[in-house]
């Protein structure tokens, strides 16, 4: 009798325990609901991932184990994000689980839910990546720099990290790994973790990292490259051929990461190093913590486009410490990471500097609100990207918005306050979320209502366009450029002496202000005297690519030229601009000529948007 009645209070206490509305209540949800994951992680949550996977460049898949350890709230499944993955096998606590796969969606993939019980500790999945991966782009050796070996490097952010590894893919998710990848042996691996500085006999490599960090930080890069320190804790990967021309162009690596801490306090994540990758990256740079990968377009040789570097280093603070909750508040990533950025470079090379740079983001921000004028909604900081692609957010509203705002309150309560809220802001959430409303409720404690200073926030995150307060940002240097472009056209001649000691900055700002009625004959003129046809500054070929197609320059030989640039460089932002430009200019049929050529180089980032664009279908 008294065994039955301890039987029978038990089962009462496990039913209370699992299914107690009170229970449900108290417990409180540390993750907010989201639209781009299928993860539960309010039930139950990875914490650490380890990853043992082959790199097989033969059949260009991934395959191996993803490993997790959990935080378990009484669960009895466990869901990852996964797509185009093979899975053949789930265990968990080490013994074969069942499993389910369920509807694929387009955007999301399929959710991979996994039976485990209360007590599940570990699960471990089995699985292969397909020729469907959208983060993997397998290069061939005519590719890369050097042309002998093949390369392959992993794109995650925003959603595409569940397309190499089945992982609870959401940006409040941040664990722990450990991997071991097996590669050819002439190749080198490396992820953003701690890294081999040389390559090892046999192919096999091992990566700890230690800080959490969310799943789309989870980066892997495999191929013939070297190491080159540049500072302490700071250097270069790149092919061979690429190497030394890469060092000198990053050679202020250190001291950036010095500025940098002096802003917003100690750099967290020990080691920052980059990797310059072939041409058809899709970014011009990803800020995979301790090692941002990099596209070759801006070795410009003169150090002309190292903000590039500023910006994936400042994102070690927003972004990589303190990270975007959803991909709706992406603006708390991209324009805080801005606005740092522009900080660092006025640290290390001046105001003058600095001021070029937030012109040009400010003219991008007008280039896009123009682009949004039929669905103003899309310009506002917050978004809402329900059952769309986290993508569609992915734009200048974020980037140059988001630092107008962040400007335009630093104007209002003064550098100095503004730099003690940033610096606490960062150290008070490190390792942690923010989504938009969290922010504006820690901005009004500590820096509004404790100075006594009223600012319409609300306004600039939540209404569509720039409010009135903006601040104006003025670049003398930039005026002075206007007044030559102007009078050069008036007199129909160019004086060398008046541009001889520009900067690529105002060389773009001379080509992006031509008027839209200016005549061939002076694109003759500027090309004859400075041959931008055949500039070897990327940022300046791309504007004068863009210009000349819309005013149908076709002199200096220029459309081979515009096609082999489109064939070799995968940048999105670059290739997008250009097939633009052809849209615009209703030469539609030569955008998709050179499409037909071009496509098959770039990352799923890239020829997704491209496609989208030209309206191709595939
Ligand atoms: N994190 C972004 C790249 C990114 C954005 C990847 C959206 C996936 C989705 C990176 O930090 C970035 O902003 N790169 C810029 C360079 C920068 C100097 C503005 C780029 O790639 O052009
Ligand atoms: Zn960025």
């Amino acid at each position: 009798m008294k065994k039955i009645i301890i039987i029978l209070s038990s089962i009462v206490l496990l039913t209370t325990n699992c299914n107690s509305p009170k229970e449900k209540k108290t417990a409180p949800s540390k993750y907010v609901a989201e639209a781009h994951s299928y993860a539960q992680p309010n039930i139950a949550v990875v914490k650490h991932l380890t990853l043992d996977i082959d790199a097989d460049f033969e059949k260009e898949i991934i395959s191996g184990t993803a490993s997790y350890i959990i935080e378990n709230n009484n669960a009895s499944e466990i869901i990852l994000d996964t797509k185009f993955l093979v899975i053949e096998k789930v265990e968990a606590d080490h013994k074969e689980t069942t499993f389910t796969l369920g509807k694929f969606d387009k955007q999301l993939g399929q959710p991979l839910k996994i039976n485990i019980t209360p007590k599940t500790k570990n699960i471990t999945v089995y699985y292969n990546t397909t020729d469907k991966t959208e983060a993997l782009q397998w290069l061939n050796p005519q590719q890369t720099a050097d042309k002998k070996h093949p390369f392959l490097f992993t794109q995650g952010q925003a959603i595409l990290t569940r397309t190499w590894i089945p992982i609870q893919d959401s940006p409040q998710i941040r664990v722990t790994y450990d991997a071991t990848v097996k590669v050819p042996s002439e190749l080198m691996a490396v992820m953003s973790a701690e890294n081999p500085k040389e390559k090892t006999v046999d192919g096999v490599y091992h990566f700890k990292m230690k800080q959490p960090i969310s799943p789309y930080l989870i980066a892997l890069a495999i191929g013939d490259v070297e190491y080159k320190a540049v500072g302490n804790r700071t250097g270069v990967y790149a092919e061979k051929s690429m190497l030394s021309k890469v060092h000198t162009e990053f050679s202020d690596m250190e001291k950036m990461v010095i500025a940098a801490e002096k802003l917003y306090g100690k750099y967290a994540w020990d080691q920052f190093d980059v990797i310059v990758l072939p041409p058809s990256f899709p970014f011009g740079g990803m800020e995979n913590p301790r090692l941002t990968f990099a596209t070759p377009t801006v070795i410009a040789g003169d150090k002309s486009l190292t903000s590039l570097i500023a910006h994936e280093l400042a994102h070690s603070w927003s972004g990589n410490l303190v990270t975007n909750a959803t991909w709706e508040d992406f603006w708390l990533n991209e324009g805080f990471t801005v606005y740092f950025e522009i900080r660092i470079m006025e640290a290390l090379y001046g105001k003058e500097r600095a001021e070029m740079l937030a012109l040009i983001g400010r003219q991008d921000l007008e280039d896009e609100l123009e682009g949004f004028k039929d669905t103003p909604n899309d310009t506002k900081l917050k978004l809402d990207l329900k059952g769309r692609n986290p993508d569609d957010g992915m734009n200048s509203i974020a980037y140059d918005k988001g630092y107008l705002f962040l400007r335009t309150l630093e104007k209002k309560v003064g550098r100095t306050k503004f730099d003690i809220f940033l610096k606490n802001y960062f150290q008070t959430h490190a390792f942690s979320t923010m989504h938009t409303e969290k922010f504006i409720q820690y901005l009004n404690k500590n820096l509004l209502e404790k100075n006594n200073i009223t600012f319409n926030t609300n306004e600039w995150v939540y209404n569509p366009g720039i409010p009135n307060n903006q601040v104006t940002i003025v670049s003398d240097k930039f005026k002075k450029v206007e007044q030559i472009l102007q009078k050069s056209i008036e007199n129909n001649t160019v004086n060398t002496t008046d541009t001889k000691d520009w900067t690529p900055q105002e060389w773009v700002h001379f080509i992006r202000n031509f008027p839209e009625n200016m005549e061939i004959k002076h694109f003759e003129m500027f090309d004859k005297v400075y041959d931008l046809t055949n500039s070897t500054n990327s940022y300046i070929s791309m504007v004068w690519y863009e210009q000349s197609i819309l005013h149908n320059y076709r002199g200096n030989n220029i459309d081979p030229k515009i096609e082999d640039f489109l064939i070799n460089v995968g940048r999105r932002w670059y290739v997008s601009t250009i097939f633009k430009a052809y849209k615009k200019s209703n030469r539609i049929d030569k955008a998709l000529s050179i499409y037909k050529k071009s496509r098959a180089n770039y990352h799923s980032v890239t020829a997704n948007t491209i496609d989208q664009l030209l309206e191709v279908k595939n």
